[in-house]
């Protein structure tokens, strides 16, 4: 659950300090000879910013640098074949990308004249591009203060200013939203200040404020960042829920004759499929239905239930012991040809599921 606020109070860098700090740091310690950087070429940011979507720096290097030779120019890209862009991209991953990117060059030669939109909003509007990605060519290429929120961003911000909660979880992402706008330098910030900080937010997350190992003691927020000044950097961000998975409930018979208990063949599809188990119903009244007519008498004892975990869901097992009266043991169930009466010493030979095993290895432990 998402805290009422996901600011915690205590020691965060006030936000103008944020910006100043940022921009002052990665002038002196960022990344400055990046290919697709001290351009002002939109096709360029734009390319650069697509491929690093997924693929890390030392991989796109060698790929950008290809794809320029190739289509130096929007125009270019727009004009070949999909077929060369994609043999281009081979190798990179995520193809879906290669597709966007030609088809955003056609859209940007045919409804925009070969110039691309200087707005984030447009630009978001293009194929492939999303509103974090819109914002790092706007800032790259145009100097507009717009704010971007990729995985590292996420992890900078909730580190620094103690943001609780998964940022894949919707609220989460848009309390981050509001606070990296609120971050972006304001008026006073020139376009090589912008272009700094939004290169700062990339580089800080790249270089020191990594997953695992931060090196926070080279950060220049280390002695107002929450995760530091409390050593939380490996809870923040907060890792991706667990999946909470179904449990589903269902009730067994134990029906004990002499040593022999009464198992029944399980259907060929479903879980333990073809299996031997014991009889199963879905409450305690259509088990003592099904104990009736397999010749049962008397009392249901509950033993202690068990869990079983599955990939999809979980198990409950209700399992209820009933001592036959009569009938030998070694004898079929009256009709019914998949049930079987079996020695508590005689299990192993059956294939049985490992808690069903579990369960008669304990009765056999307390009935011998
Ligand atoms: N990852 C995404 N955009 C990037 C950029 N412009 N420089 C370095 N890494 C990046």
């Amino acid at each position: 659950m998402l805290a009422p606020t996901v600011l915690s109070s205590s020691a965060q860098p006030t936000y103008d300090a944020f910006s100043a700090r940022l921009i002052a740091w990665q002038r002196q310690h960022g990344r400055h000879d990046l290919p697709w950087q001290n351009t002002r070429d939109p096709y360029r940011i734009w390319l650069s910013e697509i491929m690093l979507q997924q693929t890390q720096v030392s991989t796109v290097i060698p790929y950008y640098a290809r794809f320029l030779d190739r289509f130096p120019d929007v125009a270019a890209l727009a004009a070949a074949p999909l077929d060369d862009v994609m043999a281009l991209w081979a190798g990179l991953g995520y193809y879906s990308r290669a597709r966007n990117l030609h088809r955003c060059a056609q859209v940007v030669v045919d409804e925009h004249g070969g110039v691309f939109p200087d707005s984030v909003d447009a630009l978001a509007e293009l194929p492939g591009i999303g509103r974090s990605t819109a914002a790092a060519i706007a800032s790259f290429a145009f100097g507009v203060r717009a704010t971007i929120l990729d995985g590292n961003v996420k992890r900078v911000l909730a580190r620094v200013f103690g943001v609780e909660g998964f940022p894949g979880d919707k609220r989460v992402e848009t309390a981050m939203w509001s606070l990296a706008e609120s971050l972006v330098p304001g008026a006073e910030a020139s376009d090589a200040d912008v272009t700094a900080y939004t290169q700062g937010l990339m580089d800080l997350g790249a270089t020191l404020c990594v997953r695992g190992k931060p090196e926070c003691a080279r950060c220049p927020f280390a002695d107002d960042c929450v995760a530091n000044t409390t050593g939380r950097q490996r809870e923040l961000p907060a890792a991706r829920p667990k999946k909470t998975v179904p449990t589903r409930r269902t009730w067994m018979l134990v029906l004990i004759d002499g040593d022999a208990v009464m198992l029944e063949r399980r259907p060929p599809a479903g879980i333990w499929g073809g299996l031997w188990s014991l009889p199963e119903a879905v409450n305690e009244a259509a088990l003592a239905e099904r104990a009736r007519a397999f010749g049962a008498r008397g009392a249901a004892s509950a033993l202690a239930s068990l869990t079983h975990t599955f990939t999809h869901f979980r198990l409950d097992i209700e399992p209820r012991v009933i001592e036959m009266d009569r009938v030998a043991s070694a004898q079929p169930a009256a009709g019914d040809a998949e049930t079987a009466w079996v020695s508590l010493s005689d299990i192993d030979s059956y294939g049985v599921p490992a808690p069903v095993r579990k369960l008669l290895d304990g009765l056999r432990g307390s009935l011998l």
